[in-house]
């Protein structure tokens, strides 16, 4: 568990971190006014700023330009702020900063034992890669994601600092959002049962359920503050209980050139009607949206999604996956990975090709 810093001027809680040398990695949208927070927030003797060089998945080829600069400046702690893709990519640029004669084909990642601190600043309010023990590549041949597993890609500070999302625009920031809500959903009935997940998961969505609008109109910091929040919760949750058959589809899609959250919120519905056609699992979500304070149950939670996806604004996106859904369902290299995704894992129904189809199918 990393320590949280939030709240307004969380960045300030770093005046005492020791820092050296620091390379903060971030995404293109990251403001000079940002930047120079950051840099007077921590006392070092120098700090570089990175622009990610990697488009939306991070790729080992894209990598390396990023790679290049931080091996040149040998840094003693490393920012990554942003979204999922910067976050996630900063995790195995570290990695291969320390060991560089690391070979990812091994898939055993537990002897990483790093020295170099890390620290992240979301920038988004929902991907959940601060709080997360994977590290993703998107491998373009296979058309496949690759997860790599290790505790100590977890940050040892999160900095939850409103400043950081209240300019973001609208469309990331919603569609983040509900692949925040998909983690607490997905996590909820995962086959990984725990019950103080459950209550992070019950915390998280209830915090979802009553900010988020408030957050649409207004950018209150307090708002702002409890959806930060509830995106962390959100993503332990998703951390501890491996996720389902709505990752294993929106994984698939990456190579459709969709985003993980647009992806998300394209598919998460079908994804619970057709889980909650077993009494259990319905039962479940029942339990999930009552403790959340989300009335109607399955209904209710969909109402919920449908309502965050259409404040993200990715109808583009809808028509685009909808004219493409013949062709998917002739794919069957997407279906056989579906079924393999090991983030899917935690599906309380089993993944198999017709299972995928009847979802796609529904949309
Ligand atoms: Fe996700």
């Amino acid at each position: 568990m990393p320590t949280l810093l939030f709240g307004k001027n969380a960045l300030n809680g770093l005046k005492n971190f020791p820092a050296s040398r620091v390379a903060v990695v971030h995404g293109a949208s990251l403001s000079e006014d940002l930047k120079d927070k950051i840099k007077s927030a921590i006392s070092s003797f120098e700090v570089i700023f990175i622009e990610k060089s990697w488009g939306g998945e991070p790729e080992l080829n894209t990598l390396k330009d990023s790679l290049r600069r931080i091996e040149l400046f040998k840094p003693d702690v490393i920012f990554a702020v942003g979204g999922g893709s910067v976050i996630d990519g900063t995790k195995m640029l570290r990695a291969f900063y320390e060991f560089p004669y690391l070979n990812v084909q091994t898939r055993n990642f537990n002897m990483l034992n790093f020295s170099t601190r890390f620290i992240a600043i979301p920038t988004t309010i929902g991907s959940g890669a601060e709080i997360s023990s994977a590290s993703v590549l998107y491998d373009r041949e296979q058309k496949l994601k690759d997860f790599f597993i290790s505790h100590s890609f977890i940050p040892e500070i999160i900095i939850l600092d409103p400043r950081f999302i209240l300019d973001a625009p609208d469309d990331i920031l919603f569609s983040t959002m509900v692949d925040a809500i998909s983690h607490v959903v997905e996590g909820y009935v995962s086959l990984l049962d725990n019950p103080v997940v459950d209550i992070y998961a019950e915390k998280a969505l209830q915090l979802i359920a009553e900010n988020w609008e408030v957050f649409k109109t207004t950018r209150t910091f307090e708002s702002a503050q409890n959806l930060q929040f509830a995106a962390v919760l959100a993503g332990l949750v998703q951390n501890h209980c491996i996720v389902g058959a709505a990752h294993g589809l929106a994984h698939q899609l990456s190579s459709y050139d969709f985003s993980h959250s647009s992806a998300i919120s394209m598919v998460l519905k079908a994804v619970i009607s057709k889980n909650a056609e077993n009494p259990n699992v319905k039962r479940k979500y029942e339990k999930l949206a009552s403790a959340s304070g989300i009335m109607d149950g399955v209904d209710g939670l969909n109402k919920l999604i449908e309502a965050v996806s259409v404040a993200s604004n990715n109808q583009k996106d809808r028509e685009r996956f909808k004219s493409l859904l013949n062709t998917i369902f002739k794919n069957d290299v997407f279906f056989s990975n579906a079924m393999k995704d090991k983030g899917a894992k935690g599906n309380p129904l089993p993944l198999s090709e017709s299972f995928y189809k009847e979802i796609l199918y529904s949309i």
